[in-house]
């Protein structure tokens, strides 16, 4: 839930409104994920010629990469309706069978998180998925009852931040398994013009560049970015994000060169000057960083890892040689680039 991504990662209510405002709602007006988007388009198009639901499709990958966003996009292209729930507010079975029950044939159903779904709920989820039915269970004890439900034929689109903690036979049961990517800071400049152009904000293709360049590659966050930049050149400047608007503003909030924030530094800091650069445990990490253990893998790992400043190790989270000079700090002699080279 929201509240697991605290520090700059949380999203306030005003954030929620705008990004329903900023949400493409077409393939046509999405920025990248190429591969995935045309696979996607393949099976929307075949569904709708058989006049049938589309495939189950698993969406995974980082926070605000476009997940909700995709989900929305096939619902619309498909022409049904979407019907979004998450993994901890389906507690019971009796939850679910009332959103499975209430839905119109080929509809979407959008399980947000659903690596966080209850063991019980999902096995419920499997029939549902594999004959469109749903098992259930009258009264108890000697008096016990099994009724079988049918249900209309829908499409399941679920998504996660961590395809790892997916059970086995709840993976097996999608069609479509996709990973959404980091964006290119082009992908991204195109995605930080279009929210100017719908939220009326001035801005020129040197300061949407800079914005793309340091949002770590994440479409929610150019959008956050350019926000805090709109203020920066209404209060600050002449109104207009130019590039040394955006320099200025992101420099305020501490966002880096290469777009890392104040507690991306931190984890590396830690890592190097507690951790002697690692490797070192998670939990010992989180520990030492105050944070949630889930929170560190699935919204800051993952950009530090693509961008080459932390690796896994079999023992642990590890600083590299890249992270020690953009921090500016000698890497220790010998062993640490020993092993990366
Ligand atoms: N491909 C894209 N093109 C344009 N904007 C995007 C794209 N993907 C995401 N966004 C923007 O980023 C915001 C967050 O995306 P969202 O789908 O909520 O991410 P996730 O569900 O993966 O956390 C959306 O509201 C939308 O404005
Ligand atoms: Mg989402």
């Amino acid at each position: 839930m929201a509240d697991r991504f605290v520090s700059s990662h949380h999203l306030d209510d005003d954030a929620l409104e705008e990004e329903q405002r900023l949400r493409p709602f077409r393939f046509s007006e999405m920025a990248g994920q190429v591969k995935v988007q045309e696979k996607l388009k393949i099976a929307v198009e075949a569904a709708r010629q058989r006049g049938d639901a589309m495939d189950h499709v698993l969406l995974y990958g980082p926070p605000g990469l476009g997940k909700t966003t995709l989900a929305h996009v096939i619902a619309n292209e498909l022409d049904v309706e979407l019907t979004p729930t998450s993994g901890p507010v389906l507690e019971r079975p009796a939850d679910l069978g009332g959103i499975l029950t209430n839905l119109g044939e080929r509809d979407v159903l959008f399980i947000d998180e659903i690596h966080r779904m209850n063991r019980v709920v999902e096995e419920h989820l499997y029939s549902a998925m594999e004959d469109f039915a749903l098992d259930i269970m009258i009264d108890s004890g000697p008096n016990a009852r099994s009724y079988r439900i049918s249900l209309e034929r829908f499409t399941l689109i679920g998504a996660t931040t961590r395809l790892g903690l997916l059970s086995e036979p709840m993976r097996s049961r999608f069609g479509m398994i996709e990973r959404l990517d980091f964006y290119s800071d082009d992908e991204l400049q195109t995605i930080v013009e279009r929210a100017a152009r719908i939220l009326e904000i001035r801005i020129d293709p040197d300061g949407a560049r800079e914005i793309a360049h340091r949002c770590r590659g994440t479409a929610r966050i150019a959008n956050r970015l350019l926000n805090r930049s709109r203020d920066y050149a209404q209060t600050r400047a002449d109104g207009v994000i130019t590039r040394s608007v955006a320099e200025a503003a992101l420099k305020l909030h501490e966002i880096d060169s290469v777009g890392l924030d104040e507690m991306d530094r931190r984890l590396l800091l830690l890592l190097i000057e507690k951790f002697g650069g690692g490797p070192v445990g998670l939990n010992n990490l989180a520990a030492a960083l105050g944070e949630e253990m889930d929170t560190i893998q699935d919204v800051y790992e993952p950009f530090l890892i693509q961008q080459g400043f932390l690796i896994r190790t079999s023992n642990g989270r590890q600083a590299t040689p890249l992270a020690y000079a953009h921090l500016g700090l000698q890497p220790p002699e010998g062993e640490a680039q020993i092993r990366l080279i």
